[in-house]
């Protein structure tokens, strides 16, 4: 069976993320033809990024606790990055998340959920232009969701109900390029 991440995109105490990582989670588990995971990058503890080879070369990690996320990331087939804007970028956390690593990533598909005052999408952009360097293929459709109309006093998770669409219809695409890839992998 096909197994997707979804991936927080913010370690902050005080985020919002963890409840859209969640809503979207619980739209996903209503399929039951994939085994999605949320996979919540604050749990790694990673460190900034300070390894002295970069992982296109080497996976020879240095720092201890990048093994266990190599693990994580190298089980799944497929991911959801669920990110907000910070400065028009994803967050370092996030960035730094994604360096650790490079095989673990490549040949995999991707959708992105998006949150800010201007709905994350130059964040959701940033992230798929990151993303082509580990070659994770990342699909068209891009929930977006606003801190002015989709949160109660911009911290409480109330989406719109359309959003529900627009998500099944990323994983749709997800599911589909995650399979397909699959078949090109080692
Ligand atoms: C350092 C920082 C920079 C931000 N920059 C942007 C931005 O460029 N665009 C935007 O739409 N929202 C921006 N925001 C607002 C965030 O989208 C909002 O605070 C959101 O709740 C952050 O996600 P989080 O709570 O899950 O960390 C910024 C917030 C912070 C803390």
């Amino acid at each position: 069976m096909i197994k997707i991440g979804i991936i927080t995109g913010s370690t902050r105490d005080s985020r919002v993320n963890i409840q859209v990582a969640e809503w979207v989670k619980s739209i996903a588990d209503k399929r039951t033809d994939v085994e999605f995971e949320l996979v919540d990058i604050k749990d790694y503890n990673l460190p900034r990024y300070n390894e002295s080879v970069p992982a296109i070369m080497t996976q020879d990690y240095q720092t201890p606790e990048a093994h266990p996320w190599s693990k994580k990331i190298s089980e799944l087939d497929g991911f959801v990055f669920v990110t907000p804007e910070y400065n028009k970028a994803v967050t370092s956390g996030l960035k730094d998340a994604i360096d650790y690593l490079y095989v673990e990533w490549n040949n995999k598909a991707a959708g992105i959920v998006s949150y800010g005052s201007t709905l994350g999408v130059t964040a959701a952009n940033n992230l798929r232009l990151i993303l082509t360097v580990p070659a994770v293929a990342t699909v068209r459709t891009q929930p977006a969701f606003s801190l002015f109309t989709d949160f109660e006093n911009m911290s409480t998770f109330k989406p719109a109900p359309f959003h529900e669409e627009t998500v099944q219809n990323m994983l749709n695409e997800v599911v589909a390029w995650s399979t397909a890839l699959k078949t090109i992998r080692n």
